[in-house]
């Protein structure tokens, strides 16, 4: 249940295969723009030239092979990841071959003899612009069969025009440098201006979630009303850098009782882009979730919010503001809440947020009577995953994302992998000896009473791998169970205008935020998404309002204790299957729990057939989830 890391090794060698790939592809655009330079050189005084000219443009011939070999390799994951990467990025390879037709006049030149080395320069040239293809290739790569096609089509009427041109001479080089840096000046402030003119605009919702004659108002979709049995008050305020709930980084840990009326009020006193509060992982009413500009207006300084639900997931959640999530949330907008079971909790419970600025230093020491049964409730608040290990005791996962796991194994010498945004539980009796837990910001020491013994060590190898833990059965659903709606999220990057500008961007379906794809289903829908990760980093996909089942990986069922989430890391290379019962209607946000990457382009809505929203994102609405 511990083999390496959850998705196998493959996963992790993908990005190392990306990146060497557009290495290559870099060399070898050096050597043969070297070679033309070369090459170009008068007959006769060039003998040095020649042979330099020569020497490049056996080197980038001898990396074609190279660049295929990292094609196939990509395109090897499965149809999604050789879409464009088969049947274009290997002709493209292929087509610099042909700048071996330069080796033979190179080599004469480079001996002194008289050549013509009008063809060979030809080729090296139709060489340059198949690569210059290629990066075209990696920086927008198409996304539909399609689009491949169209794509293919432009590429070979690109190189069909290159072989025809005339053979620049050396003045005609000067002339066609300037107008390169003439069409690259255009094409910047072209882009520059198309890039301010695409800056969220007031009504981006228009299309998908915009409300329309007949339809629920999501702002309706409101918690219970009437008297609450549990009245929190929570005020943002900044505290020099930092911005906090209650002056504190992590805010303060709510504890609520399962089934009771909360009602949370939000005071903003001071935060200057307004605030919010959002109940990752409570499955809460659409109009508590607490998303600026989907489900709420962000809460301007001096002005207040009030959350009302009726909890009745028992488990282990965190709060944090949904408007400007990335800055907010990494300057310390975030907190614990704990539902916990209307019996109450039995020995030391305890819950560990791990944020980046959170108070304290140093280890977090406790006096623990032996034989005291323990949990942890790790909480990740930061963008990347975090690798626990808990060391001097075998332990249970008995929760992950606020969903108990119906059978978990005990374990030992392993470590938990926490996405970011992620929960897991872990249980274990207090033994007579001392426990340590590494791997996050501050350790976490427990001793018996006036013990002294020296900690254990850190034993975590390998990284317990959820989707084969502890044992199968009770899950409602399994890959093959017939579904109301199939869904197909392939995760990818590319060069795009997105809400915050243009850039390398990070795009669903192609698509960059707000342009994102809507997913669309009915109340009662029985879904399957399947996320296929094109891009080079992990993602934690994060759907709020509900929970999902795991049902494979990598085409290998699910073959442990039901694996619910609502914060799923993907890999790159990586190609999950997630189920989950569409019952809570709304506009909800689907989104990349790395924040930085849901700012540049991943979000998406899931938007119920017959709900829509009156909120506004964008520049002049004041409101900006991601
Ligand atoms: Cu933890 Cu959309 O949020
Ligand atoms: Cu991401």
């Amino acid at each position: 249940m511990c083999r390496g890391p959850p998705g196998g090794e493959a996963a992790d060698v993908y990005p190392a295969w990306f990146f060497l790939h557009v290495f290559v592809i870099l060399l070898v655009a050096g050597a043969l723009l070297g070679a033309a330079i070369l090459a170009g050189r008068p007959a006769g005084r060039s003998r040095g030239a020649a042979a330099a000219a020569l020497a490049l443009v056996a080197g980038a011939l001898l990396l074609v092979p190279a660049q295929v070999g990292l094609l196939f390799a990509l395109g090897s994951y499965g149809p999604d990841f050789a879409l464009e990467r088969l049947p274009l990025g290997i002709p493209l390879a292929l087509v610099g071959l042909v700048a071996a037709a330069a080796l033979p006049g190179l080599a004469r030149a480079a001996r002194g003899e008289p050549a013509d080395r009008t063809a060979g320069a030809a080729a090296v040239r139709v060489a340059l612009v198949a690569v210059l293809l290629s990066w075209h290739l990696v920086l927008v790569p198409p996304t539909s069969s399609a689009a491949v096609l169209g794509t293919g089509a432009a590429y070979a009427a690109v190189l069909l025009l290159a072989t025809v041109l005339p053979r620049p001479g050396r003045r005609r080089l000067v002339r066609v440098l300037g107008a390169g840096v003439v069409a690259v000046l255009g094409v910047g402030l072209t882009a520059g201006a198309a890039d301010r003119a695409n800056r969220l605009p007031a009504s981006t919702h228009a299309g998908h979630a915009e409300l329309r004659a007949g339809q629920v108002d999501n702002a309706t979709l409101r918690g219970p009303q009437g008297p609450a049995d549990r009245e929190v008050t929570l005020t943002a305020r900044r505290v020099g850098d930092r911005w906090t709930y209650d002056g504190t980084v992590p805010g303060p840990e709510l504890r609520f009782t399962e089934g009771e009326l909360v009602a949370v009020t939000l005071v903003n006193s001071d935060v200057p882009a307004g605030v919010t509060l959002h109940w990752h992982g409570l499955d809460v009413p659409n109009a508590e979730d607490g998303v600026a500009g989907v489900t709420q207006d962000a809460v301007r300084p001096g002005e207040r919010h009030v959350y009302r639900f009726r909890p009745d997931q028992v488990g282990t959640f965190w709060y944090h503001s949904h408007q400007v999530s990335s800055e907010q949330v990494a300057r310390g907008l975030a907190g614990v809440v704990v539902i916990e079971p209307r019996g109450g909790i039995r020995g030391l419970d305890l819950a560990l947020l791990d944020h980046p600025r959170s108070d304290g230093s140093g280890p977090d020491r406790r006096e623990v009577a032996p034989g005291t049964p323990v949990r942890l409730r790790l909480v990740n608040a930061d963008d990347d995953e975090v690798r626990f290990a808990p060391a001097g005791t075998p332990f249970r996962v008995v929760a992950i994302d606020g969903t108990a796991l119906a059978r978990p194994a005990e374990v030992r010498g392993t470590r938990v992998e926490v996405t970011a945004g992620g929960r897991y539980d872990l249980a274990f009796t207090m033994p007579d000896h001392p426990v340590a837990l590494y791997g996050g910001r501050r350790r976490l020491e427990l001793r018996p009473p006036g013990d002294t013994a020296g900690l254990p060590r850190d034993e975590g190898r390998g990284i317990l791998d959820p989707l084969s833990y502890g044992t199968p059965g009770g899950a409602p659903w399994d890959r093959d169970t017939l579904v109301d709606r199939e869904h197909r999220l392939v995760l990818d990057q590319r060069m795009a205008f997105g809400g915050h500008g243009f850039g390398y961007q990070w795009a669903m379906n192609g698509q960059v935020w707000p342009a994102g794809p809507v997913v669309t289903v009915a109340a009662g829908d029985l879904v399957r998404t399947t996320i296929v990760n094109r891009s080079t980093a992990n993602h934690p996909m994060h759907l709020h309002g509900h929970h999902s089942l795991v049902v494979s990986r990598g085409g290998e069922p699910a073959t442990g204790t039901p694996w619910w989430t609502d914060t799923l890391l993907v890999r790159p290379g990586e190609t999950v299957q997630v189920m989950f019962r569409a019952d809570n209607p709304g506009i909800w946000m689907d989104h990349c729990h790395n924040l930085a990457h849901a700012r540049s382009g991943f979000v998406l809505h899931l938007a119920y057939e017959g709900v829509g929203t009156s909120f506004r994102i964008g520049t002049d609405s004041g409101n900006a989830p991601e």
